[in-house]
């Protein structure tokens, strides 16, 4: 029956138990089982639908000072959690709300309301709260056009293209006339981007034997804008390629997440010298203020069928590990995410 809520009688979440070294496994990870938490005043119980796994928690596994704390160790991981409200002593929110906000990976958590927010389960799947219109479209929207600045007739290359944040990227590219060129691990990757995301070029990294050589056949008039996901070797081909004054926006190093120690490379600065370019950093929550002006662009250009997504949706919470961990292996075309309840 729709909308009806079963209770299970425990909840599952899970815990990082001990900091990865190099690539994480499944070790770092356990289950536990604690009973479902009563509410005080003024809180909510959630239902966890979805919860979406993400790069950028790979870092926070560190124990290392970043932009955001680390997660201690032996304690429920928090991310992205797409889930319905089954019990309400919170005035703003009633039972079988759908919110988004930052929660535990457990099928149920608890909230004083003020870290979700509901969303409007009619406007567009809810899942997509998650990716293309949640934070990883957020991501790409305001790291190309505020940093990437890409005008028509320009060239915009995307390195992790066929991921979250890459997908959107690359498309707002073509919306604003641009030829985009995709840097992705798989053919059937590079074959979605052309085929049905209108990329105008896409390359394997995994399968070239020159990559320098393949990019500059895909840009025969040089990069203009470089949005990055991935950084290492990738980024180094494509330094060597950028025109006057190209823009390169830093939005995620994934090669270099698992690294132990600092990667040495190419020295870049002097690409940026000679072609008076500038590369840029951002955290999408840089962008918080403006983050209704983002979503209603997005969320107009889903709907106007404009913007193309896809998901890579695992079942079961206690497959969130793995999935996390196939972030890594590049197992995820589009928005990875785990199912934990219907
Ligand atoms: N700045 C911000 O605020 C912000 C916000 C969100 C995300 N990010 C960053 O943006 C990037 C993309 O995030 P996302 O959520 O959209 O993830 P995603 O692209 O959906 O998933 C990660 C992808 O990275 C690729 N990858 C993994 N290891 C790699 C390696 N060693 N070399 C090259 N590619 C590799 C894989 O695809 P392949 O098959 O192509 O290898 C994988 O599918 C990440 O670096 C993330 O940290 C930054």
């Amino acid at each position: 029956m729709t909308g009806e809520i079963v209770l299970t009688k425990m909840n599952r979440s899970i815990l990082l138990v001990s900091r990865p070294e190099r690539m994480p496994n499944e070790t770092n990870f356990r289950m536990i089982e604690t009973p479902i938490p009563d509410l005080g005043e003024g809180e909510v119980l959630i239902r966890t639908l979805y919860l979406s796994v993400d790069p950028y928690m790979r870092g926070r596994m560190r124990d290392a000072k970043s932009y955001v704390p680390p997660f201690p160790l032996n304690e429920v991981l928090i991310g992205g959690v797409v889930g319905r409200i089954v019990e309400s002593k919170n005035p703003d929110f009633s039972t079988n709300d759908i919110v988004v906000g930052r929660l535990k990976w457990a099928d149920y958590s608890v909230s004083n309301g003020q870290e979700i927010k509901k969303i409007d389960p009619h406007t567009a799947s809810i899942t997509t709260a998650l990716g293309i219109l949640g934070m990883p479209g957020l991501t790409a929207y305001f790291g190309l056009l505020d940093i990437g600045k890409p005008q028509p007739g320009e060239t915009v290359v995307i390195s992790g293209a066929a991921g979250a944040v890459g997908t959107v990227a690359g498309q707002i590219a073509k919306l604003y006339g641009c030829r985009v060129v995709g840097i992705a691990g798989s053919d059937e990757k590079t074959h979605y981007l052309i085929e049905e995301l209108g990329f105008d070029s896409a390359i394997n990294y995994k399968t070239t034997t020159n990559l320098k050589k393949e990019l500059s056949e895909a840009c025969p008039k040089g990069i203009d804008v470089y949005f990055d996901n991935v950084g290492g070797e990738i980024t180094d081909a494509v330094m060597t390629l950028i025109n006057y004054q190209a823009r390169i926006v830093v939005c995620g190093q994934i090669a270099l997440y698992n690294l132990e120690k600092p990667d040495v490379g190419p020295r870049i600065l002097p690409n940026l010298l000679i072609k008076s370019a500038s590369a840029k950093g951002f955290i999408v929550s840089d962008y918080a203020h403006r983050s209704q002006e983002g979503l209603s662009q997005l969320t107009e250009w889903v709907v106007q069928g404009k913007l193309r997504y896809r998901e890579n949706i695992v079942e079961g919470l206690e497959n969130a590990p793995a999935a996390f961990l196939g972030l890594f292996l590049g197992e995820n075309t589009g928005k990875q995410l785990v199912k934990v309840s219907d």
